[in-house]
């Protein structure tokens, strides 16, 4: 069995989750459930990432410890995840033992080997981003970007680490490699960002200045640099799992693909004689009115508010539906509540109760024997024999979206299928051949309904199961197997009814005018 190790960005633990985080939990666990669909044994990993400058600040401005600071936003990711889902199968926080053990064994390593070195650092440093800026970072007029905050020059002595010696080797590797990071284009970017000389990356923090992080081994004066500790965490958290690592995929935001990601990580596995990752996965950002969607600009959605109001599953539906992965998105209730309407509620959840409601008045609710093929039937077939075709190859070019609209498209095609048979005339005729006729659209809108279900276990865990358990369907172990036509459900009694998708309670409508 074919083992897939799959990782989300840890969190920083200065601010409460919201869509974006969400976000990409639900991406990354739709790429965990789809390969643990395709027979993949999938380790499934995420976490918070809890150290540095923010953290301590935020910390200090609630007067209390960053630990205790740290444990209680941590506390508020990982119950998200439920809420979501999610179905990781690990936590890691980085200020875990397993985790602070393994990076100060890889700094120790390469301080050994001579990758890191003492120097003296000059610069301009902004306390907001935590890390020393460069000249081209100026405006024009010489002052500094809003982003950066405060900014400072300092001089300190720093450690090193030894980036610019393996420049020619990054370039080699995504050049031999050109799918390591998806979408492509964004390794045409880090090879754009390649063309200048790399700087030697300073990862330490004098204590005095930073306490809230892991000391250097060699050095205890000194706590690392914070993405030299976070990004550790893929390793550390599997570090007692051999066979693990390297992990297939990194599903992160494309924010922190250049250069944390794309360059430090790649470089500082392979001076440490590690493994790289098979592949990077950069999503894009939602946004609200054209802006990113963050703490600090004050326009976040808490995810949990949309859950509560419209399921979890419908929630999952809409993120990976709507976001072309790679690419920004702008988040709008009123696009939510189109793809609600139309797609999860008039589609699927019209042909979830016109199956049982038919099913039920005509049959008996026991899903029959299908009579012979018409050419509705058989147009039907094909387009499901298209679809089926198509979807996993979209799924594993991470196209989504696309999969999910094909499903979308099966669906209205069997509604349309039902409108054209007219079962419920069929059932008024005592004709024999429109009898036959009969069990054959009851027993096709069944199959096709069992067929369009079982592509979405994905992304809607749990109203695949409900659909299965009102079909008195139990998949089989071979995902490929559930996706071949085959009338499975034949004999099978289904429930009256099942109420997926309510309608969300409608704003109090405006008062009617009084007649004079
Ligand atoms: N702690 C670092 C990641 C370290 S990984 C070794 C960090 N944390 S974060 O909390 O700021 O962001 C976590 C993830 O959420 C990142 O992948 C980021 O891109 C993603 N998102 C944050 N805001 C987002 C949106 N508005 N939209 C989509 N995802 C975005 O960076």
């Amino acid at each position: 069995m074919p083992s897939f190790y799959i990782t989300t960005a840890i969190d920083y633990v200065n601010g409460s989750p919201h869509l974006g985080h969400a976000y990409e939990k639900v991406l990354t666990d739709v790429i965990a459930r789809f390969r643990r669909l395709m027979g993949d044994r999938v380790h499934f990993l995420t976490g918070t990432d809890e150290h540095g400058q923010k953290v301590q600040q935020s910390a200090q401005k609630r007067g209390i410890a960053p630990a205790k600071f740290a444990d209680e936003v941590s506390a508020e990711f990982r119950a998200l995840l439920p809420r979501l889902s999610i179905s990781n199968d690990d936590f890691i926080r980085t200020t875990e033992e397993r985790h602070k053990r393994v990076v100060r064994e890889i700094l120790q390593q390469l301080f050994d080997q001579g990758e890191i070195y003492l120097a003296e650092y000059r610069g301009f440093y902004s306390t907001r981003q935590e890390q020393f800026l460069q000249e081209k970072d100026r405006q024009p007029d010489g002052t500094w970007p809003e982003i950066f905050g405060e900014v400072t020059e300092i001089v300190e002595a720093n450690y090193f680490f030894r980036l610019r010696k393996y420049q020619e080797w990054l370039v080699g590797f995504l050049t031999a490699n050109p799918d390591w990071i998806f979408p492509r284009y964004r390794q045409k970017q880090v090879l754009e960002f390649l063309k200048e000389p790399l700087n030697d990356l300073c990862i330490s923090r004098p204590r005095e200045r930073l306490e809230w992080g892991i000391p250097l081994p060699f050095d205890e004066k000194f706590v690392t640099y914070v993405w030299f500790d976070a990004l550790v965490n893929y390793v550390s958290a599997v570090r007692d799992r051999p066979g693990t690592w390297p992990a297939s995929v990194h599903v992160i935001g494309k924010d922190i693909l250049v250069p944390p990601h794309a360059v430090y990580w790649p470089i500082m596995l392979h001076a440490a004689g590690l493994a790289l990752p098979k592949q990077i996965v950069a999503h894009g950002w939602w946004m609200q009115s054209g802006a990113k969607m963050s703490k600090s600009t004050g326009n976040a959605l808490n995810p949990l508010d949309l859950v509560s109001e419209f399921g979890v599953d419908a929630f999952r539906y809409y993120l990976i539906r709507e976001m072309n992965v790679g690419q920004d998105s702008d988040f709008t209730r009123e696009q939510f509540l189109v793809r609600y309407n139309s797609e999860l509620a008039n589609n699927l959840g019209n042909l979830v109760n016109r199956t049982l409601n038919m099913t039920t008045r005509f049959a008996g609710g026991v899903v029959p024997v299908p009579g012979p093929d018409g050419d509705l039937e058989q147009h039907l077939k094909a387009l499901w024999a298209k679809t089926s075709a198509e979807f996993i190859p979209l799924c594993e070019g991470y196209q989504f979206h696309t999969a999910l609209e094909r499903a979308m498209v099966f669906l209205t095609e069997t509604n349309a299928y039902i409108e054209k048979r007219a079962p419920w005339k069929l059932g008024k005729s005592a004709d024999p051949a429109d009898q036959a006729l009969l069990k054959t659209a009851l027993a096709t809108m069944a199959e096709s309904l069992r067929l369009a279900v079982a592509l979405l276990p994905a992304v809607m865990p749990s109203t695949t199961d409900k659909i299965n358990a009102v079909l008195g369907h139990t998949p089989g172990s071979s995902w490929r197997d559930e996706l071949a036509w085959g009338q499975r459900l034949t004999g099978n009694k289904v429930a009256e009814a099942l109420v997926l998708f309510p309608r969300p309670a409608a704003p109090a409508a405006p008062a009617a005018p009084r007649k004079a």
